[in-house]
């Protein structure tokens, strides 16, 4: 990593091996039945291949967009689905597969939208949480890293669409990154 306005949070070996674990416990979990993993677009996409592939069982791929945030780093309020899923979730367990939770805002939004799709289950994933910035309480079943209250970027997660492919967590200065 050379640019200087970010520093490792989490590094790439530490994520690969918490994914795996997360694959593990989800496929012991869910161990019969049809399992749907929604991705939450575009954060999520990188979790979602690595996460798919550490499960030991077939699952149904599908990816929802969902835009909550501008191009800067504080939240509009405002929720709205970009783009649907494709397969229906009627009888099926599904799992939200998030990139970060952070006010809880787009969740449970979300959660209120699958749920009239009659799914016979549903949970989320995220990999990263920063429980101090919860406004809406959300259940989040699967958690890759609790991180504190910082903006990062990287595995995924952007700035201005900026710094989605650094296989790493990252911390972007606030001086590289003005909110
Ligand atoms: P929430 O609705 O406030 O929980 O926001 C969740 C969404 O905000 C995530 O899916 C991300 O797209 C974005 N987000 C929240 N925190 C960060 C961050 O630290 N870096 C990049 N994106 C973030
Ligand atoms: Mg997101």
């Amino acid at each position: 990593m050379t640019d200087p306005k970010l520093s490792v949070l989490i590094s790439s070996e530490r994520i690969q091996a918490r994914i795996r674990e997360l694959g593990e416990q989800i496929s012991r979990d869910y161990s019969s039945g049809n399992l749907h993993l929604i991705c939450i677009l575009k954060g999520a996409c990188f979790f979602l291949t690595d996460l798919a592939r550490a499960m030991q069982r077939d699952v149904f791929v599908d990816f929802m967009g969902i835009s909550t945030y501008g191009k800067g780093k504080t939240t509009s309020g405002e929720v709205k689905v970009t783009k649907d899923l494709d397969i229906s979730l009627e009888g099926a367990d599904v799992l939200i597969v998030e990139d970060i939770v952070d006010s809880g805002v787009t969740l449970t939004y979300l959660l209120h939208v699958l749920e009239q799709r009659k799914p016979r289950s549903l949970r989320i994933a995220a990999l990263l949480d920063k429980p101090e910035r919860r406004l809406r309480p959300v259940e989040v079943k699967y958690v890759g890293f609790q991180i504190p209250d910082r903006f990062v970027v990287g595995y995924g997660l952007d700035y201005a669409e900026k710094y989605r492919n650094l296989d790493a967590i990252c911390v972007l200065d606030d001086a590289g990154a003005p909110a």
